[in-house]
């Protein structure tokens, strides 16, 4: 048992039995990293603008280059910052694990930077173009305020989900198959305010998976869970991570 986080030993025994492990994770995770989560009272994105201004098709086509300039920030911003603790304890949960399904609602590739192999990237990723008439990745000119497609002219768009848009088919679908068969699903530093995603640890749990969430405040969900354990998730993980060695 660990003396710092409200890890049971109960989770260490689901985690050991388990066959799969399924993680979902969010913003949060990315927070120790220096990356701003959305929903963050003071420094979350969405406290400061408005998604809908940001994060829509329809503002796209009303302001591409305005749009453009906010992504090539933010861009800028994750090239900037490294996976923390709690990321590369997730990649190395994943070697120690017989299976472990990666989801992630964060664009930033910081999981891909700690050495998480399969990712299933639930949003998109921030550093990809791609054509906004038919979704095709292209490479952006950055020298362009607004670069174009070189198959057909039409804009490139930053690689995102945006509001109103529907999950890349294949994303959905992996995710869907790996929390319907998993027999433990942690939530991760998320607010599980956004679905589908939200939407996965209700499909575990009515699979019969053991919930999990860690994040230093509860969340609306927090009730539904198996375990909710309070803190973050840079010092949460890599203590379970320890908990988990024979
Ligand atoms: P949110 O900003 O909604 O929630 C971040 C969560 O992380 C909150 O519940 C925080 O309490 C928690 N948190 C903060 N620091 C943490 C830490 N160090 N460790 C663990 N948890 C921590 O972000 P998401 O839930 O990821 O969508 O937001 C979901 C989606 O909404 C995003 O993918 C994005 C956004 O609009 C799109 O861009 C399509």
């Amino acid at each position: 048992m660990n003396e710092q986080s409200d890890i049971s030993a109960a989770l260490i025994k689901a985690l050991r039995d388990a066959r799969h492990v399924c993680i979902l994770t969010g913003a949060g995770v990315s927070a120790e990293s220096g990356v701003p989560t959305f929903r963050d009272a003071q420094d979350g994105l969405w406290a400061k603008y408005k998604p809908q201004e940001l994060a829509t098709p329809e503002a796209f086509i009303k302001d591409p280059a305005l749009i453009w300039r906010w992504y090539r920030w933010r861009r800028d911003l994750v090239a900037e910052a490294n996976p923390n603790p709690g990321h590369y304890a997730i990649a190395e949960l994943e070697q120690r694990m017989p299976r472990l399904t990666l989801v992630t609602q964060n664009v930033d590739g910081l999981h891909q930077r700690a050495g998480s192999k399969h990712v299933i990237e639930f949003h998109g990723n921030l550093f990809d173009d791609r054509c906004f008439s038919d979704r095709t990745l292209h490479t952006a000119d950055d020298s362009l305020d607004v670069p174009t497609c070189p198959d057909c002219g039409d804009y490139l768009r930053p690689g995102v989900v945006w509001f109103g848009e529907a999950i890349p088919e294949s994303a959905l679908n992996d995710a869907c198959a790996a929390t319907t068969d998993c027999d433990v699903f942690l939530s991760i530093g998320t607010s599980s305010l956004v679905y589908p995603a939200a939407g996965l640890t209700d499909l575990a749990s009515e699979n019969g998976a053991c919930v999990v969430e860690i994040n230093p405040i509860p969340t609306t969900h927090s009730a539904r869970f198996d375990f909710a354990i309070a803190g973050n998730a840079g010092l949460v993980l890599p203590e379970l991570l320890e908990s988990l060695a024979p």
